[in-house]
């Protein structure tokens, strides 16, 4: 097989792995994903067909889902990789990139990077924030049963990694939790670039959302 023959019959499997996932992490999202690291691709240098690859497998099993196992993901992908005969090289870094593209791992001490990595990491970002972030944090959040927003708790961010995966704050927490502090992780400068225009967003929103909460609207 070719690399785009790997590639879609990659995106295949996925697609039916990812079934019966909630739609925060369906198959849409890899879509979309996959379609913004091409985007990125075109204008920062690294292997294509290992972001790719990457971007397709990245939520493949999501530790959350699998009770915390924070390696299943890594190694359901390259099973997969390696009945594909694709090179241990290019398997090894994507293995890499799913250990180490979630926003949770930001917390940990920054173990290890590729310019690949930084990539597939910006494109996952994007799909966070933005009119999308949003959609996203309230069908995690009603997944969750979270609150909308309680005004009588205070905005106050986790202090460490074990702290955010427990918070069961509402989901306009989540918007501090997170969703504010993503620009300012972007790794690379068009990441940096696509991600203003989503963040200015994020913004407009939450005025209009706390207007609306006071009835000032
Ligand atoms: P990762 O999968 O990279 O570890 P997260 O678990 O933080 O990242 O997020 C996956 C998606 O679910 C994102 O769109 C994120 O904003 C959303 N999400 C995560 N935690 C919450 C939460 N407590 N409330 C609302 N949305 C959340
Ligand atoms: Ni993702």
């Amino acid at each position: 097989m070719n690399e785009e023959e790997i590639l879609e019959t990659t995106a295949e499997y996925v697609k039916q792995k990812l079934q019966n996932v909630d739609a925060g992490h369906d198959w849409w999202h890899i879509q979309r994903v996959w379609k913004y690291t091409k985007a990125i691709l075109k204008e920062e240098r690294a292997n294509s067909f290992t972001c790719q690859l990457a971007a397709i497998l990245h939520d493949i099993a999501d530790h959350k889902f699998h009770a915390g196992d924070e390696n299943i993901g890594a190694e359901t992908a390259a099973d997969f990789l390696t009945e594909m005969q694709v090179p241990p090289p290019i398997i090894e870094e994507v293995k890499h990139i799913i250990q180490h593209i979630s926003f949770t791992k930001s917390f940990d001490k920054q173990s290890y990077f590729s310019p690949e990595l930084a990539i597939v990491q910006d494109a996952d970002r994007l799909d966070a924030i933005g009119a999308i972030g949003i959609a996203r944090a309230f069908t995690y959040g009603g997944f969750r049963n979270q609150e909308i927003h309680n005004p009588e708790i205070f905005f106050k961010e986790s202090s460490n990694k074990e702290a955010y995966k427990q918070a069961r704050n509402s989901t306009l927490h989540h918007f501090y939790d997170k969703l504010l502090k993503v620009k300012d992780k972007m790794n690379t400068k068009t990441g940096k670039r696509l991600a203003e225009n989503r963040h200015e967003f994020l913004k407009i929103y939450l005025n209009q959302f706390f207007e609306e909460w006071e009835g000032l609207v």
